[in-house]
């Protein structure tokens, strides 16, 4: 069956060097639109960012920048300050529609990386373009990171009894299918659309407990306090007023503890507790499916 193609746009994609950026750039060209990627060296500077949308007249701006470190400072210039940049930069050469990647996480905002996000929602709701806003919740790659410690035969580390939160993964693949479906989506016009893989809900030791299947080994487990990043964070605060060093470190345990103990999923607004239910599912893509292939080392 011959797959029907959508109205070829002319797209600026801002980040397309990221993980979900490379992603939505692959999408975009199997979608066959003519998009154009705006490295960091042309979103650093005004003059060469008009210019290159000037020249490229977008009729929707895609932005998945993000900064790469999570501290302050970074995360002001970056999630804030470069977004900001690059939708004045958007609405001056007419785009219509400005598609921003952010985080599910920004609903319960402890974490200065969040109100960075905020802030810019907040400036491209009130900017008058039409937007979309994208809160996805874990990427497949977050929970990645104890795949080689399987692998060579040691335990699963878990927060508490790894039951402390939950997540929906979803996978680069799908979240770019998802983003670019907002593309000519009235439906996706003016929302704040958060977004999980295909489900259930997972916890983190379920996330074990699936690879330790696919690893064809036995579940073996190791549990931390996240009051280690409460500790942490207390001491690195103490230094935290004489030095940007000591205030970034202290960030970093800030953000460990939002991860061992937040969930992933939308909050219940009635509740105010995560909810599995009310967090949307989009995508194929498993989860199992992903610890095979990095197993296998595909
Ligand atoms: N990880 C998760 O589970 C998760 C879940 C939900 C939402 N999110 C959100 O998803 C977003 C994208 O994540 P990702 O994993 O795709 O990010 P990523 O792989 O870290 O990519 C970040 C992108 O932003 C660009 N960038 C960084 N600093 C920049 C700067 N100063 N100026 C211009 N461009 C800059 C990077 O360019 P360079 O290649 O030049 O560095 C890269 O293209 C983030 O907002 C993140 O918070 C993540």
């Amino acid at each position: 069956m011959n797959e029907v193609l959508p109205t070829p746009r002319r797209i600026a994609l801002a980040g397309a060097s990221g993980t979900i950026g490379s992603a939505v750039l692959r999408q975009m060209e199997a979608d066959g639109h003519d998009v154009v990627a705006l490295p960091r060296g042309t979103l650093a500077d005004a003059g060469t960012l008009a210019e290159a949308l000037a020249e490229t007249r977008p009729e929707v701006v895609i932005s998945c920048i993000a900064s790469r470190s999570g501290s302050p400072r970074d995360a002001q210039a970056v999630d804030y300050e470069a977004n900001v940049a690059l939708l004045e930069a958007a609405q001056a050469a007419g785009a219509g529609h400005f598609i921003l990647l952010s985080a599910i996480c920004v609903q319960k905002p402890l974490l200065a990386f969040q109100h960075a996000k905020l802030a810019f929602e907040a400036v491209l709701a009130a900017s008058g373009i039409g937007y979309t806003i994208v809160r996805p919740t874990a990427f497949f790659k977050s929970l990645s990171g104890q795949v080689k410690r399987v692998k060579a035969g040691k335990s699963f580390l878990i927060f508490g009894d790894g039951a402390l939160t939950r997540c929906k993964p979803i996978s680069d693949d799908d979240l770019a299918r998802f983003i670019a479906g907002c593309i000519d989506n009235p439906e996706a016009l003016g929302k704040i659309l958060p977004i999980g893989g295909r489900g259930p809900a997972i916890s983190l030791r379920e996330q074990g407990n699936l690879l330790f299947k696919v690893a064809g080994k036995e579940p073996r487990f190791k549990s931390v306090s996240p009051k280690i990043f409460t500790y942490a964070e207390r001491i690195l605060s103490l230094g935290a007023p004489f030095s940007g060093w000591f205030a970034e470190k202290a960030e970093y345990a800030r953000i460990a503890r939002y991860y061992a103990t937040e969930s992933m999923l939308a909050l219940d607004p009635e509740t105010g507790t995560y909810s599995a239910d009310l967090t949307p599912e989009s995508g194929s893509e498993t989860l199992e499916e992903h610890y095979q292939r990095l197993l296998a080392g595909v």
